[in-house]
């Protein structure tokens, strides 16, 4: 098949990251007779230093043409003065919103040859595989903000249809995995929490009488996510929960450059970034672990070009290289790791090797 796919490195480790999805992308397409255009454009502090703008309009256009997106990380002391105008972050929400990505899948499944990395006991962790829907296109982050002399405030705000869509996401999802669904909210003392347990138990009631849907308080939630992680399937919640959420979750896995996410909205597009950030206490030395940002490359293929079997080798591949012992500082005892471009070059040479999947195709 033939697909436009729009690159973003970012900022930090952005660029060693997407760097080497980029490379497993053209491995794949060469490997399985795909035509993958990858065309990169600049986003977030890169993007302000180039055109003063965190999301130039070139950027935005080409991603709205495109099949999907790829993007690294944003942000970085360079761009963080409290007083500045712009911020790269803004070059991502308005990407996400402007796309209408509303629903941002973060699969977490801890992998077997890291669970000693994992600062959790090792037995809570053997068959946990959770999925946290992160509404994306609104809550707190995006209400309006205001800052005064001596005040500053930041509006949540919730509609009904926002909640609907994405909690039918969830229970959809729901349906192809365990059936049951956690909705996290914090009912007990937001307006908009109360109205998103209201939708969220409506949609589920009426919509999905196969799901089993709970609501849980986010407080309790922080705690039974590292203390009964097994519990749990699909979890649903809002903005900025789920942000907070699968950066705790990620130390299910052993470490936060492990998770990637898909953000999809109504149509095939989907934008498609490891949940980490641009790491700049690291950024330049090589060292990075580019296992998230590969793994999002994965859920591109599967999501937005329904290339499942390709999809599963990128993933089974990932899994060889870790199995072997092949792991970056951030999940190697001690911290001396294999680097970004090692810990690539093993994903690459495995996905030469017959795959479990797309062999029966070939
Ligand atoms: P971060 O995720 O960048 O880093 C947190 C810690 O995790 C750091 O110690 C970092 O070295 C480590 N880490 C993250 N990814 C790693 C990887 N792939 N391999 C090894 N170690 C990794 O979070 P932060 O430090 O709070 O934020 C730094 C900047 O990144 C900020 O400007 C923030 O706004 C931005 N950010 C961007 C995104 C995004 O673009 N999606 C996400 C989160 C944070
Ligand atoms: C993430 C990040 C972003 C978010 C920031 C950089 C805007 O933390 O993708 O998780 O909060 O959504
Ligand atoms: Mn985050």
């Amino acid at each position: 098949m033939h697909a436009e796919i729009v690159v973003l490195p970012g900022d930090g480790i952005g660029p060693e990251v997407t760097a080497a999805a980029v490379e497993v992308l053209r491995t794949v397409g060469r490997r399985y007779g795909h035509a993958f255009a990858l065309r990169e454009h600049p986003i977030g502090g890169a993007a302000i230093d180039a055109t003063g703008e965190p999301l130039p309009e070139a950027t935005l256009a080409a991603c709205r043409k495109a099949d999907a997106v790829l993007l690294g990380a944003v942000g970085g002391p360079k761009w963080s003065d409290p007083k500045a105008k712009v911020r790269p972050e803004q070059g991502l929400l308005a990407l996400r919103k402007g796309l209408g990505l509303y629903a941002n899948l973060r699969p977490v499944k801890p992998h077997a040859a890291t669970l000693g990395a994992s600062p959790i006991k090792p037995h809570l962790l053997a068959g946990v595989d959770l999925l946290v829907v992160r509404e994306l296109t609104g809550g707190i982050y995006f209400g309006q903000k205001q800052r005064g002399a001596d005040s500053a405030s930041d509006l949540c705000e919730y509609s009904v249809a926002e909640i609907e869509r994405v909690v039918r996401r969830a229970c959809a999802l729901a349906r192809g995995r365990r059936g049951h669904v956690v909705s996290v909210d914090k009912a007990n003392v937001l307006e908009t929490s109360r109205l998103w347990r209201e939708v969220a138990a409506r949609v589920a009631r009426d919509e999905f009488p196969d799901v089993t849907l709970e609501h849980q308080l986010v407080d309790s939630m922080a705690m039974h996510l590292i203390a009964k992680p097994r519990a749990f399937d699909v979890i649903v919640t809002e903005n900025m929960f789920g942000d907070i959420l699968t950066d705790e979750a990620s130390m299910l896995a052993g470490s936060l450059g492990l998770l990637p996410s898909a953000s999809l909205g109504e149509g095939k597009i989907g934008l498609y970034e490891p949940i980490h950030g641009s790491a700049p206490d690291i950024a330049g030395r090589g060292i990075a672990n580019p296992v998230g940002t590969i793994l999002s490359a994965a859920l591109l293929l599967r999501h937005s070009l329904g290339l499942s079997d390709e999809a599963d080798c990128i993933e089974q591949s990932v899994a060889a290289v870790l199995e072997r012992g092949v792991l970056s500082a951030d999940l190697a005892p001690g911290g001396r790791g294999a680097s970004t471009a090692e810990v690539t070059a093993a994903v690459l040479a495995q996905l030469e090797l017959p795959c479990q999947v797309a062999e029966l195709r070939d």
